[in-house]
Formats: structure tokens, C-alpha cells, sequence
């Protein structure tokens, strides 16, 4: 049936797929207006196929039913969906890439809270099985803006959690379990004995699923198939308000997890991943791996797992994420990459064969496998490189600042600011940027200043402001962008590095050795002087 509907206003896709506060999300037409509008911005889907799933927060079940009958009344031919509705983001891009469907509609908020008056989030990925690229998603707004109908299958609701092919109407829908392909694929890339043998070894781990969609995936990889200890996956059972809170893997939100990793009878290794399964914190005992350095440190390492024996082709990081990849890349003679924030920009480097590796300082690391990032993935990567050079994480850290020095590093959330303040002081730092190279703050010139423009090398589209950058001649660096992944206010992100090149200071605190960025950043863009703010309300 077709339904008269009217354009609703701010469906404009952020970082990551349209993300509003799920009341908004279960207004009336607005989920409707959202997905016809993917489907008309993508040519129609007529006799097309998607993969559906999302990560179980509230409102992912009756979510899931619609977009069902709104493919079906559009004509698709077949939708592949998770049993229960669910699918994690890195396991969503694997089916879309393995039954080479049109593409597929992601239902998470990924690392934001889930429930009645939290967030939910919807994201189209493409054939690629990756993120719309900008050009398709301001196409989708675009439609949002005009549309005056969507198409809406007038049937009963399909049984997803019952695995095995149903219809609805002319439309096949195929339930299938949501962890067993993706698990397959962990399979093919990592060497699944070797670990076995790790844990068999008396190797202790804790992965904290945080209440979201890696649990299931989590528990049938590491407890059944590599043999780790029953509970090593803890709060492994997706709720639809994630236990009511932040499915974020940071050391503020998993602190359960830091604080075990910091305490006396630690496990040798520490994980968790958030909401959607795509992002992943990394702890040894009684040392924090920040994920810049994880990103490096999995790029020098790779290819001690079989997928990756064959080397990597190059490395990609956003532009805020630390350089300490790219000191590995210059080593190993390989590319490297720098992107603006969001994977959607490492697609077309993953499908031009130009990067294996990718990742974000916010928690994401990623390759060439999916289209996504990959919270379990990066776990099992490490896994695979803790079973091959049987050394401790700290050994491992120590190690690689040696070789290759270290490059200190954190993120500070300023957070619910006002879109009017968060933009004086975006304004302000822009303004001086021209006249910043070539002065001195705290002791440190500045090299080069400016507003970060991305022209993808593979098809030239070009990306702008993209984050206030100053780069020190030290190889210092200050970045400063917001947020656009949030559903109230405005978030100033602060990114801060500074490079130690060893071997002398490489073991410090971190906030103590950023502290003089920290004071040129304040310097420089006044957060604190015109927020009001004492201080970040994360630091990462
Ligand atoms: C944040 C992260 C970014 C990541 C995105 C989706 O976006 O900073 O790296 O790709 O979440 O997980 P932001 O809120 O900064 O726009
Ligand atoms: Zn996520």
C-alpha cells in the first residue's frame, strides 16, 4: 500500500547513519520517510536484495518489521535478516559482501545508550558492504526533503526468530543465525588452533560485551570454538537498554573492565567492544592500550596471522588518530593513508586494494575482510599475535615504543555544550589558523595549520572542514572538530599528541607527558575560557 506522508525535517546521515533519540525515531512516518527515501535515492528496490539486522537495542524488532514490509511493498526480491532481528555492523557488512546483496540497513547508535528515551540510529551501507560514501547519503537527505509517499506491505509480521525462509508477499526473507558466517570468517583469517592452544595453556581473558550485540559472538568464538574459560565473556546478553548504560568500550565506560585489568589478579588480557560490535578497547595487565597504538601495533604484528601473511598493501588512520601507524607503514615500506573521521572514507582505499589495515583513534580497527570495523576481529588479531610471540601486552608495548617510539596520546570530550558556544570556539581557532606557522607555544613551533580537506585519491571527490588541525615541527599535533554522531547538543572533540622518539621517556603518564599541548591547545582555541568548563567531561 502507499502512504501519504509529508518531508520531516534534520534526516541528514552524520558520521555514521541517521541517529536521533528513539521517540523521535518512533514518531509517526519517520523511519517510513527515512527508508523509502534509501530506497529512491538508490534507484528503487525493485528485484533488489539487503541484508537487515541491528544490535538489539529498543526499538530494533518493530524496526526490523518495517523496513521488512517496506522492501517487500517496494519490490525487493530477498532480504537476508539476523534471527531475532539481530546482526552485528562488522557481521552485517560480511553478509552483505557474502551473498552480494544491494547492500544493507543497519539498525544501532552504535556506542550511544539504548532505550525509550535514549538513542537509536539506522545506517544504508552499500553493495561494498561499507558506509554510503557522502555523495549517496546527501542524495538520501535530499529525498528526505521532498518525499510525498512510501510503500508499506499491508501483511503480518514475519517470525524472526525462527531461522528458515518465510515470504512476505512476492519477497523472500531469510532468517539465519546471526554469529555463524561471521565466526566462519574469524576462522580463515586467524589460526583458531594456535589460539586453542594459548588458552589451553592456562591463558586468562575477560571480554566485557557490555550488554550489546558482541556477546553471542563473542561467546561462541572465544568460549567455544578457542576453548577459553566458561565467563570469560561477561554481560554477554544483549539487552535493549544495554543494562542501562554507555555500551561504550573506553576506560570510563567498561571501568568494570579496567578495574579488573589494574587490580592484582588480573587476566593477561582485556577487551570489550560497544553497542554494534564494531568498535573495541584492548587492556593488558595493568596496561592500557590506547587504540592509536593498537592500530600500530596490529599493522608491525599482521602478519603473524595467516589472513595477513602475505603483508599488508598500506594503512590507513583518520586524521585525528595518532601518527604511530604511520611510523610503522614508513617502516614495513608500505602506504599510508590519512582520512577524515568516519570508516566511510576508508571504502574506497579497501576496495582499491590500496589499504589492508584501518583505524580510528575512537576505538576502531579494522581491514580489508569487511567494510566495517571490527570490534571481535581486532580482539582475535591480537589474540593470534599474543599466541605467535607468547610475550605479555606490556612486553609487546615496551617493545614496539622501542622500535618504533612512542607516540602519547588522548582525547578530550567536551560534551552538551551548546551548539552556539561549541561553534565560538571552532570560529575562533579557525580564524587564527593562517597566522599560526612559524610562532612558538610552549616551546613547540608550529609547522602547519589548517582546515582538514580530503581529496580521496581513488575517485578525487573532495571532503571538507573536516577538523582544525596544528601540527608542531616536533610532530606534535592539536586537533580540534565536533562531533557528528550525537543526538542533543554539541560535542568538542580535542585530540592531542606528542612524540617521543625514545629511548629516553617512553614510559610516562600520559596526561603528564601531553601536558604542554594540552596548555598550547588551551592557548590556542580557549575551551575552557569560553565554555566555562573546568575540564573534558571524557578523557580517552
Ligand atoms: C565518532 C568517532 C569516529 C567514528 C564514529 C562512529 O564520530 O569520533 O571516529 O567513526 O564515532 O563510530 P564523531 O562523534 O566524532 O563524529
Ligand atoms: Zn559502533
Amino acid at each position: 500500500m502507499r502512504v501519504r506522508t509529508r518531508p520531516i525535517e534534520g534526516q541528514k546521515p552524520g558520521t555514521s547513519g541517521l541517529r536521533k533519540k528513539t521517540k523521535v525515531f518512533m514518531s509517526e512516518g519517520y523511519l517510513e520517510n527515512f527508508v523509502q527515501s534509501v530506497f529512491d535515492a538508490t534507484g528503487g528496490a525493485e528485484g533488489r536484495t539487503y541484508v537487515v539486522g541491528g544490535d538489539g537495542r529498543y526499538f530494533n524488532d518493530s524496526a526490523v518489521q518495517v523496513i521488512l514490509k517496506m522492501a517487500a511493498a517496494n519490490g525487493a526480491r530477498r532480504v537476508i535478516v539476523g534471527r531475532g532481528g539481530l546482526l552485528s555492523t562488522p557481521a552485517a557488512s560480511h553478509l552483505i559482501r557474502l551473498h552480494k546483496t544491494d547492500g544493507g540497513l543497519i539498525l544501532s547508535a552504535s556506542h550511544n545508550p539504548g532505550g525509550p528515551d535514549e538513542d537509536f540510529g539506522i545506517k544504508f551501507n552499500t553493495a561494498n558492504g561499507g558506509p554510503a560514501p557522502e555523495a549517496l547519503t546527501e542524495a538520501i537527505h535530499a529525498r528526505t526533503q521532498e518525499i510525498d509517499a512510501y510503500r508499506l506491505a499491508d501483511e503480518p509480521d514475519v517470525e524472526i526468530d525462527r531461522i528458515g525462509e518465510q515470504h512476505i508477499g512476492g519477497m523472500q526473507v531469510s532468517v539465519i543465525d546471526p554469529v555463524a558466517d561471521y565466526a566462519a570468517l574469524m576462522e580463515t583469517l586467524f589460526d583458531f588452533p594456535k589460539i586453542r592452544a594459548l588458552f589451553a595453556r592456562g591463558f586468562r581473558m575477560r571480554f566485557d560485551a557490555m550488554s550489546a550485540i558482541t556477546g553471542p559472538y563473542a561467546a561462541e568464538i572465544l568460549e567455544e570454538r578457542l576453548g577459553a574459560a566458561p565467563g570469560t565473556v561477561v554481560n554477554a546478553t544483549p539487552l535493549p537498554d544495554f543494562g542501562g548504560l554507555h555500551p561504550d568500550p573506553n576506560p570510563t565506560w567498561a571501568k568494570a573492565l579496567m578495574d579488573e585489568m589494574m587490580g592484582p589478579d588480573a587476566p593477561d588480557f582485556g577487551a570489550a567492544s560497544d553497542g554494534d560490535g564494531d568498535r573495541n578497547m584492548v587492556v593488558g595487565r595493568g596496561i592500557y592500550v590506547a587504540p592509536s597504538d593498537s592500530l600500530a601495533v596490529l599493522a608491525a604484528n599482521a602478519h603473524l596471522a595467516p589472513g595477513y601473511r602475505a603483508g599488508l598493501r598500506g594503512v590507513a588512520r583518520s586524521m585525528p588518530t595518532s601518527t604511530a601507524a604511520d611510523r610503522v607503514a614508513a617502516a614495513l615500506g608500505i602506504g599510508s593513508y590519512e582520512t577524515p573521521t568516519g570508516w566511510k572514507f576508508f571504502g574506497n582505499l579497501l576496495d582499491a586494494g590500496r589499504v589492508t589495515l584501518c583505524g580510528e583513534e575512537s576505538f576502531g580497527t579494522g581491514s580489508d575482510h569487511v567494510r566495517e570495523k571490527d570490534g571481535l576481529w581486532a580482539v582475535l588479531l591480537w589474540l593470534n599475535i599474543l599466541a605467535e610471540r607468547k610475550q605479555s601486552i606490556r612486553e609487546i608495548m615496551e617493545d614496539h615504543w622501542r622500535r618504533f617510539g612512542r607516540n602519547y596520546y588522548s582525547r578530550h570530550d567536551y560534551e552538551a555544550l551548546t551548539a552556539e558556544l561549541a561553534n565560538r570556539v571552532m570560529d575562533r581557532l579557525h580564524g587564527r589558523l593562517a597566522a599560526l606557522p612559524g610562532t612558538c607555544i610552549e616551546g613547540m613551533t608550529v609547522a602547519a595549520a589548517d582546515d582538514f580537506a580530503y581529496a580521496d585519491p581513488v575517485d578525487g571527490s573532495v571532503s571538507r572542514g573536516q577538523g582544525l588541525r596544528v601540527v608542531f615541527t616536533d610532530g606534535s599535533r592539536i586537533v580540534l572538530r565536533l562531533s557528528g554522531t550525537g543526538t542533543e547538543g554539541a560535542t568538542l572533540r580535542l585530540y592531542l599528541e606528542r612524540c617521543v622518539a625514545g629511548p629516553e621517556g617512553l614510559d610516562a603518564e600520559v596526561q603528564a607527558a601531553l601536558a604542554p599541548v594540552i596548555r598550547a591547545a588551551e592557548t590556542l582555541a580557549a575551551i575552557r575560557a569560553t565554555t566555562g568548563r573546568q575540564g573534558p567531561d571524557v578523557v580517552t
